[in-house]
């Protein structure tokens, strides 16, 4: 077992690169069984969810092959059609395989993704939504079955703007018969991402970026190459933790366009922060001290993402004043509250909010990392804790952080990573 091992209290300076998104590289690997031949992914991170989504696809036939970041999947044979377990249950996104194999093998055999500590995140609407372009569901007590000789256009409401849901109907709607119109789609960058990729091999998108997408079916997709986008999230991360800690960080490779929501808190937040489109950087001069902000709550992009909630909420924890942050993605983000109030934070939850009366100051203790957002806004509390701190838990921050250890390391942090 590893444990991360911080010692608090140091300015960060310098320069990272933001590696690339796992939530744009998870559905965009899925919807690579939509194309009969060979795709090339360039900037796939290094990290346990897509090796996971890797072992998911050569399970049905799919061959890999993975080289400094680039993946080449062949999916010309896809001959199976139920995946192993325990790539399944580990990861949520595996219920993107949904559309892909519907349209390759007519039929899916995938365990529930099940529910997970950040709330229950049920499947409900991906099933409804591949039951309207045409599915039928075989009822099965721990399986998702379902069969499909042919997916059909048709015109999908969505209840909640889903993100994964959102991409399931576009992977089943680029290929099915007819024009589908999917109304309250998510509007979150990865979704243009998945759309941006299949549009490179063939797909016809309208609507990109926009909560309403309009998808002309057609026949059959062809070989492309495709670059992942940097990820918006470890890149907030970075800039919060230099926020955190006070410092001179810039960001490289940063996805300026799809952090405005982030850098907007982060300057109210009291950095200074300069975002340069064209040149992908984004620079943060902090002093170390953070102020509060009086509301805020997370929200479907273009908001504020739910996966930057804990990170903030441990900078409010060593704020000058009260602060209230609502979370409204998932109702049970707020698992590392009790983990912030051994460093000495002062926070109540009240009905799916915070409310964190500042300390000026934490210290560092024995923390452990129950899922990966929340891992990773531990390290940031460490970070800019007084004193030693020790995480547990680093397999959740491995599932999204290709090298959170070596990234604030080169940024001057005491951190270290060992083997237990
Ligand atoms: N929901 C349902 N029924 C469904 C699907 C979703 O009730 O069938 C609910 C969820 O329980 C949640 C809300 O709808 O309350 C929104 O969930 P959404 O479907 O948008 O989330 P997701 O697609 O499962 C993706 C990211 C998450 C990110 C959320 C919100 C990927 C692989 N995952 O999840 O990322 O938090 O969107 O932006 O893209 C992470 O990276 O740590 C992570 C959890």
């Amino acid at each position: 077992m590893e444990s991360i091992y911080i010692e608090g209290g140091t300015r960060l300076v310098g320069e990272v690169g933001i590696q690339g998104s796992k939530n744009a590289a998870l559905p965009i690997l899925a919807a690579t069984m939509l194309i009969r031949g060979k795709t090339v992914l360039h900037r796939i991170p290094r990290i346990t969810d897509i090796t996971h989504m890797i072992n998911l696809l050569q399970s049905v036939g799919c061959v890999t092959e993975y080289e400094d970041g680039t993946l080449i999947v062949d999916a010309t044979d896809i001959n199976r059609i139920s995946f192993p377990r325990k790539d399944v249950d580990c990861m949520r996104s595996s219920i993107l395989l949904l559309a892909p194999m519907l349209h390759r093998m007519e039929e899916v055999l995938l365990h529930y993704p099940g529910g997970c500590v950040i709330g229950e995140r049920p499947v409900d609407m991906h099933i409804r939504a591949m039951k309207e372009l045409g599915a039928v569901f075989i009822e099965e007590e721990v399986l998702i079955h379902a069969k499909a000789e042919k997916l059909l256009a048709c015109d999908i409401s969505l209840p909640i703007a889903s993100v994964g849901v959102t991409e399931n109907i576009v992977m089943a709607a680029v290929l099915a018969e007819g024009t589908t119109r999917i109304h309250y789609a998510a509007r979150e960058p990865e979704i243009s991402e998945l759309c941006l990729f299949l549009q490179s091999a063939g797909a016809r998108i309208k609507g990109i970026g926009n909560g309403e997408l309009v998808i002309e079916g057609v026949e059959n997709l062809h070989e492309t190459e495709y670059t992942i986008v940097s990820d918006r999230i470890v890149a907030g991360t970075y800039l919060f933790s230099a926020i955190g800690c006070g410092g001179e960080v810039t960001l490289l490779d940063a996805p300026v366009s799809h952090m405005e929501k982030v850098i907007e808190t982060g300057r109210a937040l009291g950095a200074e922060i300069e975002a340069y489109e064209a040149g992908q950087t984004v620079t943060v001069r902090a002093d170390g001290n953070i102020k509060s902000i009086p509301f805020l709550e997370t929200g479907v992009y273009p908001g504020f993402p739910t996966d930057l909630q804990s990170c903030l909420i441990a900078l409010l924890a060593k704020a000058d004043g009260i602060s209230v942050v609502a979370e409204r993605i998932f109702e049970n983000r707020f698992r590392i509250v009790e983990e912030l109030m051994r460093m000495g934070a002062k926070i109540i939850q009240d009905d799916g909010q915070v409310i964190i009366w500042g300390v000026g100051g934490l210290f560092g203790t024995e923390l452990k990392a129950r899922e990966l957002r929340g891992g990773a806004a531990l390290i940031c509390a460490g970070l800019m804790a007084q004193g030693d701190s020790a995480l547990t838990g680093v397999s959740y921050i491995r599932r999204g952080y290709e090298d959170i250890v070596g990234d604030l390391s080169a940024l001057g942090a005491s951190i270290r990573m060992e083997e237990i």
